[in-house]
């Protein structure tokens, strides 16, 4: 493990159909090592006491507001204003923007990736905002959507805000979750940016943390994403911490993980079919951690009903064998979940 070890920040990065309050609750009792969450997106914040808000997802009943920021779509300053508003009333320390979001349906609407190619959009928004946030303001970026030296023109933006922490998923929009991180141009931005700076793109191992770490000193806030849905035990083992050292532990643990996932949302959705879409998308990051990899992904993709996923989930826990940091061989062109759900 590297020295700074016992400084490393870690944040599970937020997954819309994936990191639900029933995973990250979940997650927190069977694996450790990440620090920060984030609710997956809210959008349609129209009205104050919004209804979209009135929900598990974000009700501080089932959710700690020291380490959970929720999160925004909108490319209205008024609009995160009122989310910032209702956040605070709840008890929350912080919200954060999505700038980040790929997918056509949002990019096309100027929201998520697709506003940063628009500096004079941005700056609007941040004219609104400044100076009213009721809580601490954090953002979720890309590189840019079409290309690179987008970012550039932000960063004035960003740094006239009082950030608390600017995420950078080192891709461009246009790549989708395809093709490898700009290293070079994140590396170029870090001395321009002046509130903590977090990475965030292809951190699958502690070989790779290991390089980044070489790469993106003096970085040390570090948000995970695909190599955390595949293999539940990175943050721990990022820190060193993991406490199961034999993969048949960790693969038990990995069970009771999964299996109390899905009691949990069984009973929270009155046994709507519609979780099981939910457990096979977690399965479509969690099955490259197997061994025969593609052959667990058919048993499980192939599940109709809760009995065949039962069935499925029982029988590649019999017949594989648990070998962890899956994403590390993904197939290289992966741009999407292979569920292919589409995430608006
Ligand atoms: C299916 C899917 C849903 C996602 N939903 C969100 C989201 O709601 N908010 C967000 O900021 N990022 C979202 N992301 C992006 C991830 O949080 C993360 O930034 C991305 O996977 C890059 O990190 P990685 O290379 O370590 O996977 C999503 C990604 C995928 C594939």
């Amino acid at each position: 493990m590297s020295a700074h070890s016992n400084d490393l920040h870690l944040q599970l990065g937020p997954f819309q159909g994936i990191t639900d309050v029933y995973y990250r609750n979940t997650f927190q009792k069977y694996f450790g090592g990440i620090d920060t969450f984030f609710t997956p997106f809210f959008s349609g914040i129209h009205k104050e006491n919004s209804k979209s808000l009135r929900t598990d997802e974000i009700d501080v009943a089932h959710n700690n507001p020291l380490t959970l920021t929720p999160q925004l779509l909108s490319n209205d300053g008024i609009e995160i204003l009122r989310f910032a508003d209702q956040c605070q009333a709840m008890g929350y320390r912080e919200v954060n923007l999505n700038m980040g979001c790929p997918y056509p349906q949002v990019a096309r609407k100027k929201r998520g990736s697709g506003m940063m190619p628009y500096t004079d959009l941005v700056a609007q928004i941040a004219d609104e905002i400044r100076g009213k946030m009721p809580l601490a303001f954090s953002i979720k970026c890309r590189l840019g959507y079409y290309d690179s030296t987008e970012i550039d023109a932000l960063i004035p933006i960003f740094n006239s805000l009082n950030l608390s922490e600017l995420i950078v998923h080192a891709r461009l929009g246009k790549q989708m979750y395809g093709g490898i991180p700009d290293f070079e141009k994140f590396a170029a931005i870090i001395p321009q940016i002046n509130t903590r700076l977090v990475y965030n793109g292809d951190v699958f191992s502690p070989a790779q943390l290991q390089i980044y770490q070489q790469k993106f000193s003096p970085i040390n806030h570090w948000m995970l994403g695909r190599g955390i849905l595949s293999d539940p035990f990175l943050a721990s083992d990022l820190k060193g911490t993991t406490l199961e050292s034999d993969p048949e532990a960790k693969k038990e643990q990995v069970l009771k993980f999964i299996t109390s996932l899905y009691l949990l949302r069984r009973k929270a959705k009155n046994n709507n079919p519609a979780i099981l879409g939910r457990m096979k998308e977690l399965w479509s990051y969690l099955y490259l951690s197997f061994d025969e990899a593609e052959n667990v992904w058919r048993s499980i993709r192939k599940s109709t009903d809760f009995d065949s996923y039962e069935d499925a989930v029982a029988r590649v826990f019999k017949h594989h064998h648990w070998l962890g940091t899956g994403y590390v061989r993904a197939p290289k062109d992966d741009f999407l979940a292979p569920t292919d759900v589409e995430h608006a």
